[in-house]
């Protein structure tokens, strides 16, 4: 794999994480996903792509479902856990390791393409939103869900930004709801739905330890956080525990597309 520095900053931090990310994991937790499977109509054994599948739980629903779906991520020891998951469900699913930037399949492959709370990573959102309108079939779905903030909110977007780059160097950016309109619009999808819903991160101590944060970058997140600006501060609930724990809750963004039949 030829990987641009920054996927190869993602590639090694997943790799050495992949197993803080199954059970136990928030990403566990698939009712955002139930959610949107419910807004798409797919055919029976439909072709499914997950791009940063991860441990898998976004794939492995639609697997649960009876279509034949491709776990694909860009860090190996990521794939050998959804892999271990997929068998204990009994499950039967294919894994590929790519990036999400450049997807190895013909045009026209899937009838859905998924990425769940790993777009803010991607070195080129608009090469993966370009690489997944390409391998849809005309009529296909995409299904987005990522971090995100609301339209117009600058300050808490930077804020944010400040906070992930801190936690994850491999961060690269949360993009509000607007910026993945107009990725999808550039690539031929229409957009049927774009919705935020604020989602209970776990606490600050938790999101700490899940991606080894280190001691300085702590503290600074600790700074971050007590002189949040008031819009971040709405923009995140961020609540300050007496025990100097914070507890958050993250906006959500869930947008689905599709790409126009007659493509
Ligand atoms: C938080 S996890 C994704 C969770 C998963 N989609 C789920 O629903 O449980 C982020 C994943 O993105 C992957 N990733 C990061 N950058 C990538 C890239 N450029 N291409 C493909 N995968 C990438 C990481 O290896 C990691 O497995």
């Amino acid at each position: 794999m030829n990987l641009d520095p920054i996927q190869e900053a993602a590639r090694a931090q997943f790799a050495r994480q992949s197993a803080n990310y199954g059970k136990g994991h928030t990403l566990e937790n698939i009712e955002d996903v139930i959610a949107a499977a419910a807004q798409m109509t797919l055919p029976p054994g439909a072709r499914v792509l997950d791009v940063a599948a991860a441990n898998g739980h976004t794939g492995l629903y639609f697997a649960s479902l009876g279509h034949r779906v491709i776990l694909a991520d860009i860090a190996a020891p990521m794939l050998e856990r959804a892999r271990e998951l997929a068998a204990e469900r009994g499950l039967a699913v294919e894994t590929r390791e790519h990036p999400a930037e450049a997807l190895p399949y013909p045009g026209a492959s899937f009838d859905l393409v998924t990425c769940r709370v790993a777009a803010h990573h991607f070195s080129s959102p608009e090469a993966f939103v370009r690489e997944s309108a390409r391998v849809l079939k005309p009529g296909g779905w995409f299904l987005l869900i990522d971090n995100s903030v609301e339209d117009g909110d600058p300050v808490a977007e930077d804020w944010i930004h400040q906070v992930d780059k801190l936690h994850d160097a491999s961060h690269v950016r949360a993009l509000a709801p607007a910026a993945w309109r107009a990725l999808c619009a550039a690539a031929g999808l229409e957009v049927q739905s774009t919705a935020l819903t604020p989602f209970k991160q776990p606490n600050l101590q938790w999101y700490f330890d899940t991606s080894a944060t280190p001691e300085e970058a702590r503290r600074k997140t600790r700074e971050l956080i007590a002189h949040a600006p008031e819009e971040a501060r709405r923009a995140f609930h961020l609540t300050e525990e007496p025990d100097g724990n914070v507890t958050w809750e993250w906006p959500r963004l869930t947008l689905i597309a599709r790409k126009a039949a007659s493509v």
